[in-house]
């Protein structure tokens, strides 16, 4: 007679022992909150990073040249890669007259071959690179009716696809040594959908979203592998990429310094925070914002009533 599978295996140690795990999961759950609160308030340390070599995308301008010389200051070895070959020569002659070591090389990161070639001669010339920070990104600020489909492919391969490839050419290398870190730049505009920025948001909230399932897959992985996650979300950062900025409350969301906004980078770098954003109480304000129907979020918006205009 066929058994009902809802009854016929029913064991209470098994009852017992799921209530246990389930038990366990509340007690580690409180245990985890506590601990990120008192983190909150004493920082993990930092790490010292003078042993590291740190390859940056988009080195060349913006973040990711403020973040090459400040890695340089702090000792590490900086591998500076851009696609524009005078501003990524700039940095790396600049870290040098500082005494700094850096190496640059050029690559159009969407170019997956170049890509592999470049990071197979980076391994040869300097050695395995430990922190990855995929920090190269355009935005194209205008409606998504008027953005180009040449303009709407590039904003996904540069800001998007590249991360890929970066990954698959030097995660091999980081979980054989059982050490890395890797860092991405994702945006605001990767926690809430902003005027004239379709593409660019669909872009920056795909990379959390690749960021936390690498995280993911391997936390899953049996090896356990030593390797870090951070991803930052900047608000408006004063480098010429958002063209046109307008803000109606300055003193809550000004535009931030790049010195200061690759300082908090790194500093989240070196303490192993998985997200931030600059300033740091706008991923907590996000985060409590969701509990609220979208339309809230949407109002809390227009009340703030800051973002970028269109630059055509
Ligand atoms: N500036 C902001 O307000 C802001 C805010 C949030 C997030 N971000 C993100 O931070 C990152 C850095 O922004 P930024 O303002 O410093 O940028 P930036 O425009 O100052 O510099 C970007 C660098 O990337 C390089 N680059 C562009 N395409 C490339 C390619 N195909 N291959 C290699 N290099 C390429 C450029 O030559 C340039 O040197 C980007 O991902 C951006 O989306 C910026």
């Amino acid at each position: 007679m066929p058994q009902d599978n809802n009854t016929a295996g029913f064991n209470p140690i098994d009852a017992i022992l799921l209530t246990l795990e389930f038990l366990a999961f509340l007690l580690k759950a409180v245990v985890r909150f506590v601990v990120s609160v008192f983190q909150l308030i004493v920082p993990p340390p930092a790490a010292d990073v003078s042993g590291d070599i740190v390859l940056i995308t988009g080195a060349g301008h913006g973040m990711g040249k403020c973040m090459s010389f400040q890695y340089a200051a702090l000792g590490a070895t900086v591998v500076c890669i851009d696609i524009n070959e005078t501003t990524n020569s700039e940095t790396v002659a600049q870290i040098k007259l500082k005494g700094g070591n850096a190496f640059g090389f050029i690559c159009d990161v969407t170019n997956r071959e170049q890509v592999f070639e470049v990071t197979k001669k980076i391994k040869e010339q300097v050695g395995v690179v430990s922190i990855l920070v995929n920090n190269a990104g355009i935005m194209p600020t205008h409606p998504l009716l008027q953005q180009t489909e040449q303009e709407i492919r590039k904003t996904f391969d540069i800001n998007v696809l590249a991360h890929f490839w970066f990954l698959q050419a030097l995660l091999p290398d980081m979980l054989t040594r059982d050490r890395g870190h890797i860092v991405a730049m994702s945006s605001i505009a990767g926690l809430v959908g902003l005027n004239n920025l379709v593409p660019y948001c669909g872009t920056k909230f795909a990379v959390r979203g690749l960021m936390e399932a690498m995280f993911e897959e391997l936390r899953s992985d049996p090896r356990k592998p030593n390797i870090k996650f951070t991803t930052i979300f900047p608000y408006m950062v004063d480098t010429g990429l958002c063209k046109r900025p307008f803000m109606r409350f300055p003193n809550l969301l000004k535009l931030v310094n790049p010195d200061e906004a690759a300082a908090a980078i790194i500093d989240a770098q070196r303490r192993g925070i998985v997200e931030l954003s600059i300033p740091k109480y706008v991923l907590y304000l996000n985060t409590f914002m969701r509990i609220f129907p979208l339309r809230t979020g949407q109002e809390l918006g227009d009340f703030l009533d800051s973002g970028v205009k269109s630059d055509l």
